[in-house]
């Protein structure tokens, strides 16, 4: 009984597909209905319970499933509807998720889904979410919290989706690494622009969030477009341009980074941001990073350098001023604050990914 229950969620993976994957393409995971094998010179690695890539070599980082804390339900494709560069928020239908497309330079074509409430604030706050590898726009829709707290606090959110095989983020292109650089992380901040233009978003109220995949593009979005977002939260993620990878297809899988031998000093973690906008003299967006130390999908060294890289860009001590448990979280969490722009909170025993605080995510935004 025991041992049959145990095998069942692995039964997806092996079931029978024609073909094989290619080179860093998509070889499983929860939901995934394409080939389960790599063509030679290639391993498929689980990277999560959503998501297993065909990494060339056998250079590996540990296989060892973990369970998912995000649900993943999709809703029906009627739950969306489609329309053409809408003028104004009011041409967007409400408490629906909704595509829009023609929003401006989208260079990878980057899927976008817009959710507005009900009820909307004046020059109301917008929030990009960003879903993890293996998933969608529809998906972090449905497995979070953010639309149904946008009816509670009028403010808009942006679901990107990404365009890529496998859905991960390219956060390792030098084109996504720069400001107006190109790929993704352009595609969505013309999404952003197009807000503040039409829709009469607050400038100055734009934040990101995102698990995993989206973590990590969380991070991109905060270090290479620092006039555009004024705060991130960084669930299970890595330090800007950690994933790096010039040269190589745009959204590939950075196994120096994932399993945390990328070991660097906050001065030259905090010139890789530098690099990304030379020239910007502005703030850095409030940064927010949450991780488990048992992390087999990006290693929890990633907190650490995380930690290393937005203190100095802040010009933090390296060291917190205060690091409490929070009431509202599980035993084994910790907040530790290095000023009023960077916490890292820390969650004992947590692996991919730490589950999401979105109360928390607003009240840091300042919306809650
Ligand atoms: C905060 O304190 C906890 C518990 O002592 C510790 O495990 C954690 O490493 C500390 N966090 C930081 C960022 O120093
Ligand atoms: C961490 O502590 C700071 C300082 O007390 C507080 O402002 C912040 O809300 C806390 N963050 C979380 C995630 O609980």
């Amino acid at each position: 009984m025991f041992k049959l229950a145990a095998f069942f969620p692995v039964l997806p993976l092996l079931r029978l597909v024609a073909g094989q994957s290619p080179e860093w393409g998509q070889c499983g995971g929860i939901g995934w209905t394409g080939a389960t094998t790599c063509v030679s010179g290639t391993m498929c690695t689980e990277y999560s319970a959503y998501y297993s890539q065909c990494i060339p070599g056998s250079a590996a980082p540990s296989t060892t499933p973990v369970t998912p804390t995000t649900p993943i339900s999709v809703p029906p494709a009627s739950s969306s509807t489609t329309t053409t560069a809408p003028t104004g928020l009011s041409s967007i239908p409400a408490s629906t998720l909704h595509q829009i497309t023609n929003f401006g330079t989208n260079p990878t074509n980057v899927g976008m889904y817009v959710y507005k409430p009900a009820r909307v604030a004046s020059n109301p706050p917008l929030i990009v979410a960003s879903h993890y590898c293996g998933g969608t726009a529809q998906a972090y829709y449905s497995g979070s919290k953010y639309a149904q707290l946008a009816e509670t606090y009028g403010y808009v959110v942006l679901f990107p989706s990404s365009p890529n095989s496998g859905t991960c983020w390219d956060v390792s292109s030098t084109a996504t690494l720069t400001h107006n650089g190109g790929s993704d992380s352009l595609g969505i901040v013309s999404a952003v622009r197009y807000a503040i233009s039409n829709w009469g978003v607050d400038a100055g109220r734009v934040f990101a969030a995102g698990t995993s995949s989206g973590a990590m593009m969380t991070s991109v979005l905060a270090g290479a477009y620092p006039d555009v977002f004024s705060a991130g939260v960084v669930d299970s993620g890595v330090a800007f341009g950690c994933f790096a990878l010039p040269g190589q297809p745009d959204d590939s899988w950075n196994s120096q980074c994932s399993t945390g031998e990328e070991i660097l000093t906050g001065q030259q973690w905090a010139q890789k941001v530098y690099a990304a906008y030379p020239g910007y003299t502005g703030e850095y967006p409030k940064m927010q990073v949450w991780h488990g130390t048992i992390d087999t999908t990006l290693y929890p060294e990633n907190f650490w350098e995380e930690i290393k890289q937005w203190t100095t860009v802040f010009d933090y001590p390296s060291t917190p001023i205060s690091n409490v448990s929070e009431s509202y979280l599980p035993q084994g969490y910790s907040n530790a604050t290095y000023g009023p722009r960077f916490q890292a909170i820390l969650a004992q025993n947590v692996g991919h990914t730490v589950p999401l605080f979105e109360q928390q995510y607003l009240e840091f935004y300042g919306i809650a």
